[in-house]
């Protein structure tokens, strides 16, 4: 893990799941981490124990479907870190429901935050890349990305809509020699299930998940093999399950 060492790396929704345990992970390497979240309390918590630990880490209150608050998180890591090597686009939500449910602000949020708060994340850091001429774009799609189950719908376009982007984007910034990578996981264990609406969806995938969903250091060893790899290789998706996940 030793291409990890000093890259400036940053993971939003880092205030919990796959996003926190990532970058404790990727400290762990000698990465230097952003954390960027809403949640302000929880990621200056995050950043004052990667210090204590020894690694370096910055707390940056940010909300992805706003366009702003990208482009500042971005100023603040360039004069913090000087520099920007891996974006990691993970804040996500999943407000599952059936959309006769008629869930129309649940839908618009998923948009947001789930398609748009990603394209604001690319807008943000790619002035700094292309100057560079360095970068990797890591954007979390889903199982739910490839496949679609009633109540997914918006979640699953959202999702799907992740991996069309970072395709295309893959395509169009290989002359800068910045690559772009995608990780759709399965089930794994963490807070998502906990802002459904729909009782009787929530109550389903939280027995099923919590059967079967993985620890989110799972997602934290697939993005740290990605950003180790050495810059000529471009891992432009990895799709992992629970070996028990039958969808
Ligand atoms: N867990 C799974 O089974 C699973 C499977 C496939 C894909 N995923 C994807 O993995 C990603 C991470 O989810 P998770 O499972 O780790 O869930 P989680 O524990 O609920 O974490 C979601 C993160 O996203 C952040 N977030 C939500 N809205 C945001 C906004 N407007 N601005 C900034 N940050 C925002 C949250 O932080 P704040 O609330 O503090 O802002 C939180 O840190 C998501 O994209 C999700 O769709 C998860």
């Amino acid at each position: 893990m030793e291409n990890i060492k000093e890259k400036v790396i940053i993971i939003t929704g880092a205030s919990s799941g796959l996003g926190e345990s990532t970058a404790l992970h990727l400290s762990k390497h000698g990465a230097k981490v952003v954390l960027a979240a809403r949640r302000i309390e929880k990621i200056q918590l995050l950043s004052k124990k990667i210090q204590e630990h020894g690694g370096q880490a910055l707390a940056v209150a940010t909300d992805v479907s706003n366009k702003q608050d990208m482009i500042d998180m971005a100023e603040a890591t360039i004069k913090k870190f000087g520099r920007i090597d891996v974006l990691i686009n993970n804040a996500g939500i999943m407000p599952l429901s059936a959309l006769p449910s008629l869930q129309v602000d649940e839908w618009d949020k998923m948009i947001d935050v789930n398609v748009k708060g990603v394209l604001y994340g690319i807008a943000a850091v790619l002035p700094y890349m292309k100057e560079q001429k360095s970068g990797l774009i890591i954007n979390t799609s889903s199982v739910a990305g490839h496949k679609i189950f009633p109540g997914s719908t918006v979640y699953s376009a959202t999702k799907t809509a992740v991996r069309i982007i970072s395709e295309g984007l893959r395509q169009e910034v290989k002359d800068f020699n910045i690559r772009t990578s995608i990780i759709s996981p399965g089930a794994v264990k963490t807070e998502l299930l906990d802002h459904i609406t729909d009782e009787k969806i929530q109550s389903a995938n939280k027995e099923y998940v919590g059967n079967v969903g993985l620890k989110p250091e799972t997602f934290a060893r697939l993005v740290a093999f990605i950003i180790n790899e050495p810059e000529e290789v471009d891992i432009n998706e990895i799709l992992f399950r629970p070996t028990a996940q039958e969808l």
